[in-house]
């Protein structure tokens, strides 16, 4: 096949950051996918649907004229988020779900919640308003080894909070681990999960070929190989409550290169091209469409897109860095080959 054209994708797990940054990174996203879900995570979080309309506002100042591409808004749940952003959310057209991080997981998620048990009230409200919470599935607990912190968190919070809000629909953001893919696979249809495009092209190896690789980490962090082994299955499987999330999160080149380097793996540049390859190797292009397209607007309750994008099978060598505000962003797989690019229109 040296071509494939699906109905345009959307990406359910996206960062964009903001300011000179965003406008460094925001056209990669709009050329390949028709809307994604725009993570909270500014300096200072989003944590208000006022706040939230605003930053729409900034992303769609940062686009070309022609583009149509629709930035889905996040809140970002904290200790003290207020019942009536939840009403107010289910009000407007253009918040989509409110974010759970636990404080500290991940970067600029200081101001996460600091014990779950304490928004439970709020989750009542969704529930019924149908509002879906997206999770970062970690738990902070330094005690706890960093490749157990997803499997802890499903053990610990997750298992009791889909027993107890049975019509809260949860997006298990970016997963990593075949117990995740299992809780997912076997949980309740109100259940779903993101996926990346790295955690289903690395293991765990990928952080120190031949050094310490800081382009290669991100939260959660990349794992051994069988579970990449059960990511790769779960996608070829076709399962409809498993979709695209590129959690692209960029960072300065300086903030990556650094003896305490942040967190987060910059992919937006290729990111269908990059899950177009992985689709192809596993000898599922077929399933690709779903995955990419329909099953992530189905569990969110939009619209499917309508417009089509076209893959072309050509090599093509990922650049070493892009222009990123002052500074460059190093991509994921740079300098290395990819084999579909995207036709430009
Ligand atoms: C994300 C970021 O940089 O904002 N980093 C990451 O490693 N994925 C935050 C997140 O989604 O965890
Ligand atoms: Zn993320």
């Amino acid at each position: 096949m040296d071509s494939i054209s699906l109905i345009r994708p959307d990406d359910l797990h996206l960062h964009l950051r903001d300011g000179d940054a965003m406008r460094c990174v925001v056209e990669d996203t709009a050329r390949q996918f028709a809307r994604a879900i725009i993570m909270p995570n500014l300096k200072p979080p989003v944590t208000t649907v006022r706040q939230a309309e605003a930053y729409r506002e900034r992303i769609l100042s940062c686009l070309s004229e022609s583009s149509d591409f629709q930035p889905l808004m996040t809140l970002y749940l904290t200790d003290n988020t207020a019942i009536s952003e939840i009403k107010q959310i289910a009000e407007n057209e253009h918040v989509h779900a409110i974010k759970y991080y636990p404080a500290g997981a991940t970067t600029n998620s200081d101001h996460g919640v600091t014990d779950i048990e304490k928004v439970y009230p709020l989750f009542e409200y969704m529930a019924d308003l149908s509002i879906p919470l997206l999770i970062h599935g970690e738990v902070t607990d330094p005690e706890i080894d960093i490749f157990d912190r997803e499997k802890v968190f499903i053990e610990q919070t997750l298992l009791p909070l889909i027993n107890r809000f049975e019509n809260l629909r949860v997006v298990l953001e970016h997963i990593t681990t075949s117990d995740a893919v299992a809780f997912v696979q076997n949980g309740p249809e109100t259940l779903a999960a993101t996926i990346t495009a790295h955690h289903l092209i690395q293991n765990r190896n990928a952080l120190f070929e031949n050094g310490i690789r800081p382009h290669n980490y991100c939260l959660p962090v990349l794992k051994r190989e069988s579970h990449r082994q059960a990511l790769l299955d779960i996608v070829a499987s076709g399962h409809p409550r498993f979709f695209l999330g590129s959690d692209s999160a960029p960072h300065a080149r300086e903030a990556k290169e650094s003896a305490c380097g942040c967190a987060g793996v910059y992919s937006a540049h290729s990111a269908i091209e990059l899950y177009a390859s992985v689709f192809e190797e596993l000898g599922v292009l077929d399933k690709f469409e779903a995955f990419a397209s329909f099953n992530g607007a189905d569990f969110y309750g939009l619209a499917r897109n309508t417009g089509k994008i076209t893959l072309e099978k050509v090599e093509w060598v990922i650049p070493e860095s892009f222009a990123f505000a002052d500074s460059e962003i190093v991509p994921f797989l740079a300098g290395e080959k990819c084999n579909w690019k995207l036709k430009t229109v």
